[in-house]
């Protein structure tokens, strides 16, 4: 997959992963749009990108912001030709404990997965008209083991993963690509209250991204998620207790 004279569309692209996605290609001859919901972070975020760049206020998790979005995109940017599904939502709470585990569960569901799902539906027609295209999803490292401190956000982000994987094969015989990018933990806002010393940087997560479009390696596996992925193979059990730090059995 080529990395440049792409127009990509990059959502949660006003801060984080996203934005450095948004730097790092628009740097590279790419045409960006970086989507969000808060205007100002997308203006500022705007001001540090090069070249051909936009941005357009929607929330992936109103069908209506998402419809307008759609329409947006099929009239002004038709030469759309890789989505990249960033936008994400976590919280930090202890399924054992917590009262309101539904409604955060239906939060991050709403944005990590049905936002994705809504949106890329939206735009395979789209990108379905260009002759190399592309869909690039966010998952995480806990899409293969779950993390303790974010039970319901993993369960969201291995959907995406059982989505993403789904998605690439039935489009295995059209001209559209589906990368899979899979972090572990990145210093970003997002990540601020978790606490470790083995965070990679937003910055870090873009290069390997383009590594990975540029050698058409479509699960990206990124810094320690490689080794729990081996170690998920083998021992599925064990890698969870690795990754949350539990002594092994
Ligand atoms: N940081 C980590 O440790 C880590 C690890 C693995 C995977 N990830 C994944 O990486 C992705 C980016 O996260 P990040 O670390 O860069 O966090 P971040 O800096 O908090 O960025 C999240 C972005 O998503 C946007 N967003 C949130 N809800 C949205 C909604 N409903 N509609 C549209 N945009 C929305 C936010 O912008 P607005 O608030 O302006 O909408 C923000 O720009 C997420 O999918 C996350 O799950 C992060």
């Amino acid at each position: 997959m080529k990395t440049t004279n792409n127009s990509m569309l990059i959502t949660g692209g006003g801060s984080g992963i996203g934005l450095e996605i948004a730097k790092l290609f628009s740097r590279k001859g790419n045409k960006v749009i970086i989507t969000a919901r808060n205007e100002e972070k997308l203006k500022a975020a705007l001001a540090q990108l090069d070249g051909d760049a936009h941005y357009i206020v929607a929330d992936v998790t109103r069908e209506e912001d998402v419809a307008a979005l759609v329409q947006q995109i099929t009239n002004d940017f038709p030469d759309l030709n890789v989505l990249v599904n960033n936008a994400g939502h976590a919280r930090i709470h202890d399924i054992a404990q917590s009262e309101d585990a539904l409604q955060i569960a239906r939060d991050e569901m709403e944005t990590n997965y049905f936002g994705v799902v809504n949106l890329t539906t939206g735009l395979l027609p789209v990108l379905k008209k260009n002759k190399d295209a592309a869909v690039v999803n966010v998952t995480s490292i806990v899409a293969f083991a779950p993390g303790l401190s974010l039970p319901t956000y993993s369960a969201s982000k291995a959907a995406l993963h059982s989505y993403t994987q789904s998605l690439r094969l039935s489009l295995d015989k059209s001209a559209i690509k589906v990368f899979e990018v899979m972090p572990p933990l990145v210093d970003t806002e997002f990540a601020k209250d978790i606490k470790s010393d083995n965070k990679i940087s937003p910055a870090e997560v873009a290069m390997e991204l383009m590594l990975g479009m540029a050698t058409d390696n479509y699960e990206v596996r990124i810094a320690s998620t490689e080794q729990l992925y081996r170690n998920f193979l083998g021992r599925p059990d064990k890698a969870m207790l690795a990754l949350n730090g539990l002594p092994l059995q």
